[in-house]
C-alpha cells in the first residue's frame, strides 16, 4: 500500500478548559481531528467556526475537521477558509455532496464525505470521485467513548479495492472506537486515517499512545 498510516488525535476527548496545550500534547501526530457538533445532525453541541479558527493559530499540525451538521453547504467552505486541510461533512446531510465538495477544494482544503454505521457505500461511489476523504464512521456519531463497531469493515475494504484499482482515489479514514485493540483489524481492512479520541488523550503518554498505534497499524497493513 502506497500511504504510511496517519494519525489523527480527536480533540473531543481533551480538556476543553486548556485547548492550546492539549492541540501541543499530540504534535506528533498527523491530523488534527476536531469534531464539530451542532445539536441538531447530531444529539451532542461541541464547538463551532470561532474555536476552530482559535485551534488553527495554534495547531503545529494540520486540521481535519469533522462536520456533523445539517446544512453542510452553508458552513463547511468556512472551516475550508480558516485553513483546515481537510473538511468531512456528512453524506447523510448533504444533498448535492458534488457541489461541496467543489466549494472545499476552491477554499484550499481536501474534501471529505462521511457515512454513519447504517449508510451504505454503494449509493456515493459517483460522487466519492469528487472527493479526497472517505470517512467511515465505525461508530454511531455524537460521542466518544463508544466500542468500535467492525460491521462495518466491509465498506472500508469495497473502497480500499475501488482504490488499489484505480477507480477512486483517496484518503480513507475510520473514525470511533479506535484503539490499540481495534486499529489492527481497520488497517487490515485498508484504513489509511486513523481517528482516536480516547485512546491518545486518554493515555498518560500521548505521543507514546500515538506512535504506538501508528507501528500498530502499519503492521497491520504489510
Ligand atoms: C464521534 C466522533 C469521534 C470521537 C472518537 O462522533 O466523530 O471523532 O471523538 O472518539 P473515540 O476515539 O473515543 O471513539
Ligand atoms: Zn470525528
Amino acid at each position: 500500500m502506497s500511504r504510511q498510516p496517519m494519525i489523527a488525535p480527536s480533540l473531543l476527548s481533551a480538556d476543553f478548559a486548556r485547548l492550546a496545550d492539549e492541540v501541543q500534547r499530540v504534535a506528533t501526530a498527523d491530523w488534527l481531528h476536531v469534531d464539530v457538533m451542532d445539536a441538531h445532525f447530531v444529539p451532542n453541541l461541541t464547538l463551532g467556526l470561532p474555536v476552530v479558527q482559535a485551534i488553527q493559530a495554534v495547531s503545529p499540525i494540520p486540521l481535519d475537521c469533522h462536520l456533523m451538521i445539517e446544512d453542510p453547504e452553508r458552513w463547511a467552505p468556512g472551516y475550508a477558509e480558516a485553513g483546515a486541510r481537510n473538511v468531512t461533512v456528512h453524506a447523510e446531510a448533504c444533498p448535492d455532496p458534488r457541489a461541496v465538495a467543489r466549494d472545499l477544494q476552491a477554499a484550499g482544503a481536501l474534501a471529505g464525505l462521511a457515512i454513519k454505521p447504517g449508510t451504505p457505500l454503494d449509493a456515493y461511489l459517483d460522487v466519492l470521485t469528487d472527493f479526497d476523504t472517505l470517512l467511515v464512521m465505525t461508530v454511531e456519531p455524537g460521542f466518544g467513548g463508544q466500542s468500535f463497531m467492525p460491521e462495518v469493515l466491509p465498506k472500508v475494504r469495497e473502497a480500499r479495492r475501488l482504490v488499489a484499482t484505480g477507480h477512486l482515489q483517496l484518503f480513507l479514514e475510520v473514525d470511533g472506537g479506535i484503539n490499540a485493540d481495534t486499529i489492527a483489524e481497520a488497517a487490515e481492512a485498508g484504513a489509511d486515517v486513523f481517528v482516536a479520541g480516547s485512546a491518545v488523550y486518554g493515555a498518560a503518554d500521548p505521543a507514546a499512545a500515538i506512535a504506538g498505534l501508528r507501528a500498530q497499524a502499519a503492521a497491520a497493513r504489510g
